[in-house]
């Protein structure tokens, strides 16, 4: 920014204390007042680590859209740890010709015909809840958190013995994308559990794409290898970097979805009575999920040029903080914004950006949380929420909690899974019934 003089916003200092607190873990279970108090305050500029913020959507937009806006954060201070050169921070030319190739392997016709199986993994989880008993579950180690992961990890033809390890491994990585929001030291080390994770990608999916390249099946790790355009295709060093980043941006935030969606549920009882009694409403619930409360609460990119967004000038270098959750929740787009409704009509959301880098994953972001959401609502009788263990990760731009437990009264599988109704282990029309 020219300078802060040249803002609307707070004095200086406030901004510096509002991002404080925003970065605090303290603040993740509610951090949408200070959201929005950056976001009424933006565009404005932290003068302590010469961050620029923005929140409002359509200067959101305006950022995320603009070609000379780089995503490549190499050398910036607002990346905690080095990132690897991948899709997600590459720029023209290079970005768009590895998202030409990663789009043949996510069109719209492949990603649905996973829906089967999609639909058996909840199904597999929800008779391993029932099975286990107790009337309670941790929703997030039970449910949320292993469907991405065995999703992914069928996509990409990873053997089902090696999904946990997976799981720590893209759990590790995925602490790589949280921006410093403070200043202080910088995690340049990036930490042995991530050199540890990055290695083992990179040898296991070498194994995987050799085998691969040699006997192509019905998976997405074979459509990124044929995918090829004007006779160009990806490298072998491409692809690794490819099947990880998928690993790792297709899970939490997804794990998040669902979390995220069955507490706005939980705390919404007749929204969750709605979904129940219409359940083709399920993708309409993941869309409000998704605006409500963003999995992915923000992204950051780097000023190559001067540019101006919301009146204010943007110097070249500049790094920018674009508050998506901020935006989702914007008054000047949508009415009542803070309050649930998965039917409202103004709908529309950054959940997943915007722009050159919108969500290479979000068809199968969709499908995964609308057949979760379905199948909650259907299959969890009288469930409420243990607001007693709900606790979150620390991390700040994919939030979402680690723990958080669901008592209720029985497990009947919904027919959008099972196809019929019957209980969690196989019975015909009998429910499993536990005591809370
Ligand atoms: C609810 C779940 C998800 C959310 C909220 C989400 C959110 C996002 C957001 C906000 C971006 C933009 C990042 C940026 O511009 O810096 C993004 C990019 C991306 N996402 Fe997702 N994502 C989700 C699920 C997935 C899944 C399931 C996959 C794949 C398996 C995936 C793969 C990607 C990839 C590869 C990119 C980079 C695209 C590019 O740079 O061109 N995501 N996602």
């Amino acid at each position: 920014m020219t300078s802060p003089t040249t803002t609307a916003g707070p004095d200086a200092a406030s901004v510096s204390s509002t991002l404080a607190a925003l970065a605090d873990p303290a603040t993740r279970p509610h951090p949408y007042p200070v959201l929005s108090a950056l976001r009424d305050a933006s565009p404005a500029f932290d003068p302590e680590t010469g961050i620029v913020v923005v929140g409002r959507r359509a200067d959101c937009e305006v950022v995320l859209r603009n070609p000379t806006v780089s995503s490549d954060r190499t050398g910036s201070d607002i990346a905690k740890v080095p990132q690897q050169p991948n899709l997600m921070n590459l720029d023209v030319p290079d970005h768009t010709r590895l998202r030409r190739l990663a789009g043949k392997a996510f069109k719209p016709r492949i990603i649905h015909a996973w829906r089967p199986r999609i639909e058996a993994i909840v199904r597999e989880l929800l008779t391993e809840i029932a099975t286990a008993g107790g009337g309670t579950v941790d929703v997030v180690s039970s449910f949320a958190y292993p469907l991405p992961v065995r999703v992914i990890c069928e996509m990409l033809g990873v053997p089902k013995e090696d999904h946990p390890v997976f799981e720590r491994w893209a759990t590790a990585i995925a602490y790589t994308v949280d921006p410093q929001l403070v200043p202080g030291r910088r995690e340049l080390d990036v930490g042995a559990e991530v050199e540890e994770a990055r290695a083992g990608f990179i040898g296991y999916f070498s194994r995987l794409i050799a085998e691969r390249k040699q006997d192509p099946r019905d998976d997405i790790l074979s459509e990124l290898i044929a995918a090829e355009e004007s006779g160009d295709q990806l490298t072998e060093r491409e692809l690794i970097i490819m099947c990880i980043l998928l690993l790792v941006a297709g899970h939490e935030t997804t794990a998040n979805l669902i979390l995220n969606g069955i507490q706005a549920l939980l705390r919404h009882p007749e929204q969750l009575a709605l979904l129940r009694d219409d359940p083709s409403l399920a993708e309409a619930a993941v869309e409000e999920v998704l605006r409500y409360d963003a999995p992915a609460q923000m992204i950051t990119r780097i000023a190559r040029e001067p540019f101006t967004v919301g009146g204010v000038e943007i110097e070249a270098g500049s790094p920018i903080l674009v508050l998506l959750a901020a935006a989702n929740r914007d008054p000047e787009v949508h009415r009542d914004p803070e309050i649930f409704d998965i039917t409202r009509e103004d709908t529309g959301h950054l959940g997943f950006a915007a722009g050159a880098h919108f969500c290479l994953g979000s068809v199968l972001a969709r499908l995964e949380g609308a057949i979760a959401l379905r199948a909650f609502a259907e299959s969890f009788v009288d469930p409420v929420l243990d607001t007693g263990t709900l606790h979150y990760r620390p991390h700040v731009a994919v939030r979402g909690p680690d723990r958080m437990d669901v008592a209720f009264a029985e497990i009947r599988l919904a027919t959008a899974v099972a196809g019929d109704d019957t209980a969690a282990d196989g019975t015909p029309g009998e429910a499993h019934t536990h005591g809370r």
